[in-house]
């Protein structure tokens, strides 16, 4: 899996950095990023993360 936030659509909830902090964090910009070195299988939170974003701006 290789996440990745769109941030032409993150409105920057930070629901995914809840859900999944080991991935997703936020920028000084207020979206998500996905964090250096990042392992989605791993953490074993990135599809809920991606599930629960409003407006769907987490790709897997
Ligand atoms: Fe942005 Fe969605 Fe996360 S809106 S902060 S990518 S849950």
């Amino acid at each position: 899996m290789n996440p990745h936030v769109n941030h032409d659509e993150c409105i920057g909830c930070e629901l995914c950095a809840e859900i999944c902090p080991d991935v997703f964090e936020m920028g000084d910009d207020g979206l998500a990023h996905v964090k250096e070195g990042a392992d989605c299988a791993a953490a074993g939170c990135c599809q809920e993360a991606a599930d629960s974003c409003p407006t769907g701006a987490i790709s897997l």
